[in-house]
Parts: structure tokens; C-alpha cells; sequence
């Protein structure tokens, strides 16, 4: 309920916002884009059928967590997304651009938009820390040593291992080479963070440190993110905790409590090339359909 009081103080809060306050509200127009969006996808390979109509949106600022058994397609959906595959029909928006028939040269520029975080980090084992941090700005052009060591230092500081600058990947535990991955996907400030898996293998605690890391995108850097996942955990990390930075300048996280609901996450799962659930955790964990119990349970209801 709005009172006529609050009316007041909203009629107040605009007359003192500056107009570039404006802009940054939520609900400005371009953010009603959407960062991307699948038109009725279809891919097969040869006679198996791995999509088979899927349609969803990821808005700007929003977390869309894709769930599925192995082999569902997820893996395929992210290669779609970075124009790696191209489908046999629908459509293919990112920030709004119709890429479905993009050229590789025009995927170039589309992919400078995305980081992509690999399943086991997929560092390269030869290469330092900072090196394997430093690829894509080295592949960008960027050669002032100056200014590749700030941004791999400002990507590391992100996910809280610049002490590990000077090491190599084999020095560093499973966790900690998941955050080198997110660090590399990170340099460019991508608007767009594609993750697959980035949790297999870990154990909770640490898979809660790499959802903290896509928490935190999601709410200080509205990055707007496709996490692939089978985990229930992750699904509860993710759509139970928000970041918030604290008065002395440090990111904390909260639990949503009871009453709120984060409205900028979501849950698609696939099932047989098909989305069969788009909605809320709430909305998945109150679904009667076995299917989706058994996914939540690991086992039949
Ligand atoms: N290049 C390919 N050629 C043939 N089959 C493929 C190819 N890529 C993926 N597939 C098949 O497509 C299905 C979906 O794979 P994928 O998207 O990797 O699943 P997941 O949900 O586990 O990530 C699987 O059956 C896989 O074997
Ligand atoms: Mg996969």
C-alpha cells in the first residue's frame, strides 16, 4: 500500500534527483531490453533431437540459473550463445541484436560482450596466473604492461586472490582455479557472464565462494548471467543471498529473509531439448510435477 504520504516523498525524491539519477532508475526504457533472448530454437545433430523449441528471455541484470540432466543441452545452449553452433531454426538475440546469422567476423564483436566461465576453470596449464588473466586483453590488442598488470590485478582483486598472481595452476586448489577462470572471463567488463558448471566437482563451501562471486556481479555490477548448473545448492545460494557493500566499503552478503523474494533471478529447466519449468525457486520447489521432484529430491516424491 502506498500512503499519501509516501506520495509525497517520492514527489520529493524526484525533484531532488538530478536527471542522471533518472537515468540510473531501474526502470529506465533500455533496460527493458533484454540481454538475451531465444525465439523458438531448434538444433539437431543428425536425427538427435537436443532443442526442440526453446523460447526465454534473460533481462538486463538478471541471473538465469538453467537446470537439466547431463546431456539435456545446456552446454549446446551456451554454444548457441557465443555463435559457436548456429541453430537449424528460431532466433537468437543478445542486447537486443538479431546475431542468428551473424558471420564469424561479426560474432567477434558480439563475444567481446560475453565472458565465458568453463566447467574446471579451463586454465592453461603453462601459463602463469596472471598470464592466463592477461589472454583476452593480450588477444584485444592491449600491450602497455602497465595497464595489463592493473586490469589482471583489478580482475583478481574481484575474486580475492591477487596473492596468487605470480603462481601457476597446478599450485592452486580446484577452488581457486575456478576463480582464476572467473577473473579471466571478467577482463573487458563483459555485460554478459556465461557460466557452465563452475561448481562441478566442488565442495559446498567452496561451490558457495563461486556463487558469492556471481552474486556479487549480478547485484554491484548488473551483469546480466546464464548459470548452468545440476546442483540444488547452487540453486539455493543463488536465489537466497544478495550482496550489499557495508559502510566501511566491503561487499557482505545477506540472506533474503522470509518476506522478500529476489526478482532477478530465475530458474529454467530443461528437460528433453524442452523448457519444462520457467519461474521462481519458490515456484520450482512448489511444482507437483514428479519430474521436477525427483530433479529437486534425487529421488521420486
Ligand atoms: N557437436 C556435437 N555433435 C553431436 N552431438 C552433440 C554435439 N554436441 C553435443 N551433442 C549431443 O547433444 C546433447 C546435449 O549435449 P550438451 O548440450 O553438452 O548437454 P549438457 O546439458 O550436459 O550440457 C548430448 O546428447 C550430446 O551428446
Ligand atoms: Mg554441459
Amino acid at each position: 500500500m502506498v500512503s499519501s504520504a509516501d506520495i509525497d516523498i517520492l514527489d520529493n525524491l524526484e525533484e531532488h534527483l538530478e536527471p542522471t539519477d533518472l537515468e540510473d532508475a531501474v526502470d529506465r526504457p533500455e533496460r527493458t531490453l533484454s540481454a538475451i533472448e531465444f525465439r523458438d530454437v531448434h538444433l539437431a545433430f543428425d536425427d538427435k533431437v537436443v532443442l526442440d523449441g526453446v523460447s526465454f528471455t534473460v533481462r538486463r541484470g538478471e541471473t538465469k540459473l538453467i537446470l537439466g540432466r547431463s546431456g539435456g543441452g545446456k552446454s549446446t545452449t551456451i554454444r548457441l550463445i557465443l555463435g559457436l553452433l548456429k541453430p537449424d531454426s528460431g532466433r537468437i538475440l543478445i542486447d537486443g541484436e538479431d546475431i542468428t546469422d551473424y558471420t564469424e567476423e561479426e560474432m567477434m564483436d558480439v563475444r567481446r560482450k560475453i565472458g565465458m566461465v568453463f566447467q574446471e576453470g579451463a586454465l592453461f596449464d603453462s601459463l602463469s596466473v596472471y598470464e592466463n588473466v592477461a589472454y583476452r586483453l593480450r588477444e584485444q590488442g592491449v600491450i602497455d604492461e602497465e595497464e595489463v598488470e592493473q586490469e589482471v590485478r583489478r580482475m583478481l582483486r574481484f575474486v580475492d586472490l591477487e596473492e596468487a598472481i605470480d603462481k601457476m595452476p597446478d599450485e592452486l586448489s580446484g577452488g581457486m582455479r575456478r576463480r582464476v577462470g572467473i577473473a579471466r572471463a571478467l577482463v573487458g567488463d563483459p555485460e554478459i557472464v556465461l557460466f557452465d558448471e563452475p561448481t562441478a566437482g566442488l565442495d559446498p563451501p567452496t561451490a558457495r565462494t563461486i556463487c558469492q562471486l556471481a552474486i556479487k556481479l549480478r547485484d554491484l555490477q548488473d551483469v546480466s548471467s546464464i548459470f548452468v548448473t545440476h546442483e540444488m545448492n547452487n540453486l539455493k545460494f543463488l536465489s537466497s543471498e544478495y550482496a550489499t557493500v557495508d559502510r566501511d566499503g566491503q561487499v557482505i552478503y545477506e540472506k533474503e529473509g522470509e518476506k522478500l523474494c529476489l526478482i532477478n533471478t530465475e530458474v529454467l529447466m530443461f528437460r528433453d531439448g524442452k523448457i519444462i519449468f520457467s519461474g521462481s525457486d519458490e515456484r520450482l520447489r512448489a511444482s507437483d510435477d514428479e519430474y521436477i521432484q525427483t530433479f529437486i529430491h534425487g529421488h521420486k516424491p
